[in-house]
């Protein structure tokens, strides 16, 4: 596996450590506000349970699936593959995703979820690619920005594959061919 990635982007240490500074910062930010985190699977799972070890205020935690349609990108067009199981309405939402890339997927879930009327939306990804944003929206919070370059690990996946990586990095070229 570890075989496939071209080069190490992100280190396991790096990525500790500033999750953990994202949790300060969401810690302080929403301090008894009591704020529902809802992770987008499945890229999210590595990323939110590290976070969520470092958020230290009363909160809860649900999640979501989504797919885009195939064919349809460039409608916009996102499948809830699974929705929330608890209401939304006058809570603080902190939507946690494992990257924002063309924005498609973050622009629909909360348009989506602005429908449910809820206190606020924010967005935690922790990885950003502005190269290939095609919304204008933003993260609030954001670990780190990477090149336009594919990229597996810590949650992120190829086909499936090398969500297990401890580490974020880019694929060697020769295995989508
Ligand atoms: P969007 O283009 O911002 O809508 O991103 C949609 C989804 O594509 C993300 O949530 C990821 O699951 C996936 N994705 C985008 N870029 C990458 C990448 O470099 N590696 C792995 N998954 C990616
Ligand atoms: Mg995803």
């Amino acid at each position: 596996m570890n075989n496939d990635i071209e080069r190490v982007l992100i280190s396991a240490e790096e990525l500790e450590a500033h999750v953990a500074e994202i949790g300060r910062k969401i810690t302080a930010d929403f301090k008894d506000k009591d704020p529902i985190f809802v992770g987008v699977l499945k890229g999210c799972f590595i990323f939110m349970a590290d976070l969520m070890r470092h958020v230290d205020i009363r909160c809860t935690m649900d999640f979501m699936a989504v797919s885009s349609y195939a064919g349809t990108s460039s409608t916009g067009a996102v499948k809830i593959n699974k929705d929330l199981g608890q209401d939304i309405e006058g809570r603080h939402v902190i939507i946690v995703e494992d990257i924002l890339d063309s924005g498609v997927t973050l622009s629909y879930l909360k348009g989506y979820l602005l429908n449910r009327r809820p206190a606020s939306i924010s967005i935690a990804a922790l990885l950003d690619k502005p190269a290939r944003r095609r919304s204008d929206i933003v993260a609030d919070y954001s670990c780190f920005e990477v090149p336009d370059a594919f990229v597996v690990g810590y949650g992120l996946d190829y086909n499936e594959q090398y969500r297990n990586l401890p580490y974020i990095g880019v694929l060697k070229p020769e295995i989508y061919s």
